[in-house]
């Protein structure tokens, strides 16, 4: 499927120009490829946008891309190169304040970036302004969100009824299933490394996937996502097999609660804090606070992890439009752990759950 030039793009340039012309910038050197393609709708492995302040741009990358770029950004003017930070730079006369991201941009591209600039262009540090156009997502955004969510809790449902998360089966094997079903439906390939952790592995957050056979008795964390179209899915789901025992089932239902209040926090107006404060409190009251080791959740979208968080020390409230994951857990080395993670759209009274599978204790 191609996705055309739109006007979301121009808004988005829009608003980028309009931001930086309050900072006294010409013109905006774009070269982290999320915010290429966010800015322009090309997806490719290479490329730069600069956006100047009367919101004329224009779009570097090279002939690989040629027929690509003139699909997907047909209304940037095109500068074919290799170099595409540079090679738009060298369009530039001066005197002009260029920014540049400088949350990506490495010592050596800056060099090189310097180096191309024409006489009198003043490069400047730019941090955190296309990050926040990104925080509340349009609508054609929230559907592609929405898709590649359903895409990934398909395939969840898929292989809980095939039977094929089971013991005997090891944690690569599911793994490998899992990633296959997102694929069938549609998926492009899997927002990050699929995490099956059974057993004692299932105590690290962020354990992967091994040859670790699935035991009865076992919790089993699984973690995963589809990517379609630049954007991401995130989803967490912990069962266990054959049989509870006091301690899975204690902690299995700490950590529900506690994901439960995370959701029922998550309205317009709240403070990130109060949305992590939310889940934490049920953890601490119930004993375990030391073994949820990581923040309540992030956004999600062209990132699998982008702003807003929602941690301990969270800035800023959620707004409609927003997404944000609400992921608590208990994590006891030497025992087991459990994680249950939803992906949620803000919306004016209670959010929506784009991943909406059941998470009531399960045995498989
Ligand atoms: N898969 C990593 C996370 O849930 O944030
Ligand atoms: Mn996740
Ligand atoms: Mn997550």
């Amino acid at each position: 499927m191609t996705v055309y030039a739109d006007t979301r793009f121009q808004n988005r340039r829009r608003r980028l120009a309009s931001t930086l012309a309050g900072q006294r910038i010409d013109a905006m050197l774009v070269t982290h490829l999320t915010h290429v393609r966010f800015l322009s709708g090309f997806s490719g492995s290479n490329g730069a946008v600069l956006v100047k302040k009367d919101l004329t741009a224009l779009i570097s990358t090279d002939g690989r891309y040629t027929t690509q770029v003139g699909e997907e950004a047909s209304d940037l003017e095109l500068i074919s190169a290799r170099n595409c930070g540079s090679a738009l730079l060298e369009t530039l006369d001066g005197p002009r304040r260029v920014g540049y991201e400088a949350d990506y941009v490495t010592v050596s591209e800056l060099e090189s970036l310097q180096k191309a600039c024409p006489e009198g262009i003043t490069l400047v540090p730019v941090t955190g302004v296309i990050e926040e156009i990104r925080l509340v997502k349009d609508e054609v955004s929230l559907d592609h969100l929405r898709h590649v969510a359903r895409i990934a809790v398909v395939a969840w449902e898929e292989l809980l009824e095939a039977g094929e998360l089971r013991a005997g089966r090891r944690e690569n094997e599911v793994a490998a299933d899992l990633e296959y079903r997102m694929r069938k439906h549609g998926s492009e390939h899997t927002s990050f490394d699929t995490i099956v952790a059974s057993g004692l592995n299932s105590a690290k957050p962020h354990h992967g996937a091994d040859d670790t056979e699935i035991q009865d008795g076992d919790i089993v964390t699984v973690d995963f996502g589809a990517h379609l179209l630049g954007f991401n899915s995130d989803i967490t789901r912990s069962v266990i097999v054959g049989h509870t025992t006091d301690f899975t089932k204690e902690i299995y239902d700490v950590v529900l609660r506690a994901q439960l209040a995370g959701i029922d926090a998550a309205t317009p107006g709240t403070a990130l804090v109060d949305v992590d404060r939310a889940c934490r409190d049920i953890i601490d009251e119930a004993d375990y606070g030391e073994y949820f080791v990581h923040s309540t959740g992030h956004g999600v979208g062209l990132d699998v992890h982008e702003a807003p968080y929602a941690s301990t020390g969270g800035k800023g409230v959620l707004e409609p439009g927003m997404t944000l994951t609400i992921e608590p857990g208990i994590y006891v080395p030497g025992k087991g752990g459990v994680r249950i993670e939803d992906s949620l759209i803000i919306r004016a009274g209670a959010p929506e759950i784009i991943t909406d599978t059941p998470k009531e204790l399960r045995l498989v």
